[in-house]
């Protein structure tokens, strides 16, 4: 049986729709099972709307960029309703916490635009144009109580050109990120992914 995945949203939902699209052509073994978002606005919500999948908004009820209390739990029930087997966070703009971190250990995963644990936090791509690195990326992880900490899944590099903006970086990003995003899943679907001393190691591969 496809893995079934809840997907935690706050934006425009690129990520989402190439998750949706490699789900729904067979290319991975998943299904978005459902979309929940903390902002009503999210333009994630039409896209899950349009390809038949249940999507809604929980109001995360305070304005920090936490997720806690009684919302927390509302999002937790909400993924249990569906029978989610694993969350991903794709442009979710709150910090999660151990309630629902516990409740789905090693069964959450989240991706960020950096080559962790280079430029953690907001703006990353600027962070790694500022710095003047000469490569940036992006990388899928696993979610743990350390933020843009959890042990690395998968990664993927792209070059940073000198004239490079933080948009024209962030979209050679954001081109492998809606591959690896994925791939993650699948693997992770596949029961390949095996977490040992702390560091993921993925199955019948040497890792390259
Ligand atoms: C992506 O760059 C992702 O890495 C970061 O937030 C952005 C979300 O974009 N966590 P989208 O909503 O998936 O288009």
């Amino acid at each position: 049986m496809s893995c079934r995945v809840g997907v935690l949203v706050s934006g425009r939902g690129s990520n989402l729709q190439s998750i949706i699209d490699k789900c729904q052509s067979g290319e991975i073994d998943a299904e978005v099972a459902v979309v929940l978002s903390d902002n009503k606005e999210a333009y994630s919500l039409e896209r899950a709307k349009k390809a038949g999948i249940e999507a809604y908004y929980i109001d995360p009820e305070v304005t920090k960029p936490v997720l806690i209390g009684k919302a927390e739990d509302n999002y937790i029930d909400a993924l249990n309703k569906h029978k989610v087997d694993l969350v991903c966070l794709a442009g979710f703009m709150r910090i999660v916490k151990e309630k629902l971190i516990s409740q789905f250990k090693w069964k959450m995963m989240n991706i960020h635009p950096a080559l962790l644990p280079s430029f953690k936090g907001l703006h990353a791509q600027k962070q790694a144009l500022d710095y003047g690195v000469r490569f940036a990326g992006a990388t899928v992880h696993f979610v743990t109580g350390d933020v843009d900490g959890g042990p690395t899944i998968l990664q993927a590099v792209v070059p940073v050109y000198q004239d490079d903006t933080e948009e024209t970086l962030s979209k050679r990003i954001l081109k492998e990120e809606h591959r690896i995003y994925p791939e993650a899943i699948d693997l992770f679907s596949k029961n390949r992914l095996k977490i040992k001393e702390g560091k993921v190691f993925i199955e019948g591969t040497n890792g390259e």
